[in-house]
């Protein structure tokens, strides 16, 4: 046995003392503090952070014997998968580097993706049983969430990357209670009655806070603060509690999780975003900023609500933190859901609660009420973005959505990310049903497409149209797009497998804006998201047969060919079965109408 020495990078030590979670000065307010010795800049996106660089080479050696316990439970026929990871671990770059993500629908892509993660997670009681899949999670590189699926990550990440079954015991008063609407507030542990007055009130004066120190609000920091209290189990959501201080937990720096990612868009008042054009931005807990070129640069997290100019603080400016409250970001990449405070208007509320409401809305309007406003814009007079965001003083950040690439696929198809698969979680409402039919990956697609668009041809797998997703059911079952790399002319692009919501023991087909879901739905959704990615345990017959090898073919495929592998006999048939072979029907479908399995019925 080789002795492998973990060379801990000086950018990870550097990070200093380790401090809890709630890290920001001033609670919800951000606030000046004094300036690193060497200042906060704006960087190129050229190159991955020195801090995510550091970061991966810590990580990616944990991820070895995860994905090794992971293939212990895992039937993989005459290849041995568990002596093939060993055989190659002493060059990183063979093992297989995987991405899971998580789509947005409000709850119920929250609930669904939940349910993918818990069967991912080998914590889960029963997961690491043959027939599922725990361990994946544990193997992952990058985890990335988008609106609903954003706020599952961030709940996670938040409460010290916890389990979803814990997420699931917490009680009256603490978070996930999605039995009273957030436009209600939490019913407090003790209390006989809501108090929604009182909740309205500590909403409206932490964001009156903000606007106090003078930083422009929109409706997107009530949204935020609202979210936390379902999200983060703190008391009143954590107001401290910031997107950046999860790269201070020393779990994190240890590599013990993976890379959590947020995805949001950058729109301007009035505009109309599509694929093609829009510029995706992700939060990760460095850094804020864009590959696309219209930005092209990262701003340090920490350090956001600073003053920027031409990517630096100047000298008579102060730094600023506590800008990137965990869930203002959380609520920038669902600002879809901020109509909600704008429908409250119209309802039948008490008087206070009324007067409360009408100052929100006086000085916000109704206009454009989705867009979380990020003031002052830090890649203002940045050189490498382009004239209409280096101009403007603010920047327009939107759900991650919104640009109908609603999977968040942007980051972990970049080329400098090196991913090797991405297990894709798609519980969007595509179908007049509120059933996926492959739209955010046509939508990547069609972006990836466009040599003169803004993903300048990012390399990504052929993606066929929506007609063919309903009449070959490539979205009612797991489906591998790109899985011959040779085919994929722009460049190496991930294996991506696709994990559509489908009814198996419940209708997860809820709206989107369906705000409230007595326990029992909350823990079907996540029950039938378990059984969305293990094939309902393997009940849909000789389907799924063999499906934990072929997930675990899928993780392998590219390290494979990396290593001049032969491709095991167990992947081959899964190949045949699984990976998209080119075939189209774009003809019309019949109505998409699904029932649930009842975990059974064979397909
Ligand atoms: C701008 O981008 C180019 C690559 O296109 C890079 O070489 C340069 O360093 C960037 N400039 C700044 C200020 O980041
Ligand atoms: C966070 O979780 C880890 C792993 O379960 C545990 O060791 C640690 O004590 C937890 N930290 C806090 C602050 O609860
Ligand atoms: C942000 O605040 C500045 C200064 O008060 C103001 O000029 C600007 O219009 C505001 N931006 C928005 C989007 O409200
Ligand atoms: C959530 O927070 C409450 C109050 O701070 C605490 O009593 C409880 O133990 C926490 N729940 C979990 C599961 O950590
Ligand atoms: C993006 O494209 C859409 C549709 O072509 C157009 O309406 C919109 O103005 C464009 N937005 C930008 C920012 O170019
Ligand atoms: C809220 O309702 C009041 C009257 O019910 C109306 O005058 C006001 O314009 C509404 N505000 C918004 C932002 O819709
Ligand atoms: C490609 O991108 C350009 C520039 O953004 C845009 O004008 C054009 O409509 C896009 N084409 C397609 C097919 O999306
Ligand atoms: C993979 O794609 C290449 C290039 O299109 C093609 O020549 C080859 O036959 C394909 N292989 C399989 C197994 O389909
Ligand atoms: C590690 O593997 C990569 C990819 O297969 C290869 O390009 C590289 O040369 C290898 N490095 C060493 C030191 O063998
Ligand atoms: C192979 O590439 C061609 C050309 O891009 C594409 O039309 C076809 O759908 C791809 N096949 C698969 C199986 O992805
Ligand atoms: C859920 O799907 C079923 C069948 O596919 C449909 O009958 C039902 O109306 C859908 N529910 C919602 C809320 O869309
Ligand atoms: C699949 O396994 C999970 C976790 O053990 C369980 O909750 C669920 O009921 C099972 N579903 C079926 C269809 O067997």
């Amino acid at each position: 046995m080789k002795l492998v020495t973990v060379v801990v990078p000086v950018a990870v030590l550097s990070l200093g003392f380790v401090s809890a979670l709630p890290n920001a000065p001033q609670g919800y307010t951000p606030t000046s503090v004094t300036c690193p010795a060497s200042r906060p800049t704006i960087r190129s996106a050229s190159s991955l952070s020195p801090n995510e660089r550091a970061w991966l080479e810590v990580r990616r050696q944990q991820t070895i014997p995860s994905m090794k316990d992971f293939f212990r439970h895992i039937d993989m026929g005459a290849f041995d998968a568990v002596s093939y990871l060993t055989d190659h671990a002493s060059n990183i770059s063979n093992i297989p580097n995987v991405g899971i993500a998580v789509s947005g629908g409000g709850y119920r892509s929250l609930t669904t993706g939940g349910g993918a993660l818990k069967a991912f997670d080998s914590r889960t009681k029963d997961a690491n049983q043959p027939g599922h899949l725990g361990g994946l999670l544990q193997s992952a590189t990058y985890l990335s969430g988008l609106s609903g699926g954003g706020w599952l990550v961030g709940s996670i990440y938040l409460n010290n990357f916890t389990t979803i079954s814990d997420l699931q015991t917490y009680r009256e008063g603490q978070v996930w209670q999605f039995q009273h609407s957030i436009m209600k507030g939490p019913k407090l542990e003790g209390l006989q009655s809501w108090d929604t007055v009182q909740y309205y009130r500590d909403l409206a004066k932490a964001v009156a806070g903000k606007k106090a120190a003078g930083f422009n609000i929109s409706l997107t920091d009530y949204w935020g603060r609202a979210l936390s209290y379902q999200l983060v189990n703190a008391t009143q959501g954590g107001p401290s509690y910031t997107w950046s201080s999860i790269a201070r937990t020393s779990d994190f720096q240890d590599g013990k999780m993976p890379l959590p990612l947020l995805v949001a868009d950058g729109r301007n008042p009035g505009e109309t975003l599509v694929g093609s054009n829009s510029t995706v931005y992700e939060f990760n807990p460095w850094e804020f900023g864009s590959f696309d070129p219209s930005i092209y640069g990262f701003a340090p997290l920490e350090y956001l609500g600073s003053y920027f100019s031409d990517g630096s603080i100047p000298l008579n400016q102060a730094c600023m933190r506590g800008f990137d409250n965990a869930g203002f970001v959380m609520g920038t990449s669902s600002s879809l859901f901020n109509q909600f405070i704008l429908q409250l208007n119209g309802t039948s509320l008490p008087p206070t609660l009324k007067t409360i409401l009408a100052e929100i809305l006086e000085c916000l309007g109704a206009h454009n009420s989705d867009i979380a406003i990020y003031s002052p814009n830090p890649f203002h007079a940045y050189r490498n973005a382009t004239a209409a965001y280096a101009e403007t003083p603010d920047l327009n950040i939107v759900d991650g959505g919104e640009d109908n690439q609603n999977l968040p696929l942007h980051p972990l198809i970049q080329p400098l990310r090196k991913i090797d698969v991405i297990f894709a979680v798609d519980s969007s409402a595509s179908t007049p049903n509120n059933w996926p039919n492959g739209s955010p990956l046509i939508a990547t697609y069609e972006r990836s497409l466009n040599a003169s668009g803004i993903a300048k041809r990012t390399p990504f797998p052929s993606i066929p149209d929506k007609n063919t997703f309903l009449n070959l059911g490539l979205n009612s079952r797991p489906t591998f797009f790109g899985c011959n790399s040779s085919n994929i002319t722009t460049g190496p692009a991930p294996l991506i497998v696709y994990l559509p919501n489908y009814p198996y023991s419940t209708y997860s087909n809820t709206s989107t804006f369906q705000m409230k879901y007595a326990i029992s739905e909350r823990d079907a959704m996540i029950t039938n998201g378990y059984e969305v990615v293990t094939m309902g345990n393997l009940s849909r017959g000789p389907l799924s047969e063999d499906w934990p090898a072929c997930v675990g073919c899928a993780v392998l495929s590219r390290s494979l060919e990396r290593t001049g592998t032969p491709v095991p006999g167990v992947c081959v048939r899964c190949f045949e079965r699984f990976c998209w072979d080119g075939t189209r029907n774009s003809s019309t479908p019949a109505y998409y109408d699904p029932e649930p399995l009842g975990g059974y019925r064979v397909l």
